[in-house]
């Protein structure tokens, strides 16, 4: 569904170019990001801020992030003066979820933390791209096996969008030189060993040596997704 010749020409180019580019192929559609704030949300953010671009950002706001992401949100959004539209759980579904399984739910199987992911991620995220053609996210294939094979574009049948993720070939060491070279805010818990950054209570930090999402739902065997990307 993919022409091979827009994965070509999306590779060939840096990530303001890119940014341009898919504002332009896909000009007069929906185009949306969604950004946690994470080192590659930041540094698309900026792409999409100083190119100007049609893009419409949002989050996902769980309910249970740190104080320190709530805070890097309110600095991001006041740097780039961003329209960022945010999404919270549906208040039902949140209501009916504590009052059945508690407030802790996640620690006690793989099946109850999904549920708690589609409540608090899931369900908003289908609001969230309802309508669009284009869905711009932050993965890298370096972050993990599951996402090794990930291409710059595709096509995502059961959501009928195109999944772009502008930074899929970019290195670790790629991306902190870009967010250096732009001064762009980034979370201080990066600096404490959070690595990759979730809700508060399912991120710890990880030691020297450890795989970069070692600290995302530690306590599991799983596969490491909330559903967003699996
Ligand atoms: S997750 O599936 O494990 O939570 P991860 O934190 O690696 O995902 O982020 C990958 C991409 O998913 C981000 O670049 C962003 O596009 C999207 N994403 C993850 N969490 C959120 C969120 N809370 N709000 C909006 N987008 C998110
Ligand atoms: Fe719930 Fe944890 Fe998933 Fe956040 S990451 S939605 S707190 S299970």
């Amino acid at each position: 569904m993919v022409p091979e010749t827009l994965e070509i020409e999306l590779l060939s180019k840096n990530l303001s170019e890119r940014i341009q580019f898919i504002t332009s192929y896909f000009a007069g559609e929906k185009i949306v990001f969604s950004t946690s704030f994470g080192q590659e949300d930041q540094a698309i953010t900026h792409a999409i801020a100083s190119t100007n671009s049609a893009i419409e950002i949002f989050t996902l706001d769980t309910g249970r992030q740190f104080q320190e992401s709530y805070e890097l949100m309110d600095l991001t959004i006041k740097k780039y003066s961003l329209s960022l539209k945010t999404y919270f759980p549906s208040t039902p579904a949140v209501e009916k979820l504590v009052a059945e399984k508690g407030f802790n739910s996640f620690y006690t199987s793989v099946e109850n933390r999904k549920e708690c992911c589609f409540v608090r991620k899931m369900e908003p995220l289908n609001r969230a791209i309802s309508g669009a053609k284009v869905w711009i996210t932050g993965l890298r294939a370096e972050q993990s096996e599951n996402r090794a094979d990930m291409p710059i574009i595709e096509w995502d049948e059961n959501r009928q969008l195109f999944k772009i993720n502008p930074l899929i070939d970019w290195s670790f060491e790629t991306l902190e030189k870009y967010l250096v070279e732009h001064k762009i805010p980034q979370n201080p818990l990066h600096k404490k060993g959070f690595v990759s950054i979730g809700c508060a209570p399912c991120t710890r930090a990880i030691a020297e040596g450890e795989h970069p999402r070692a600290g995302r739902w530690w306590w599991e065997n799983s596969q490491k997704e909330c559903g967003l990307h699996a």
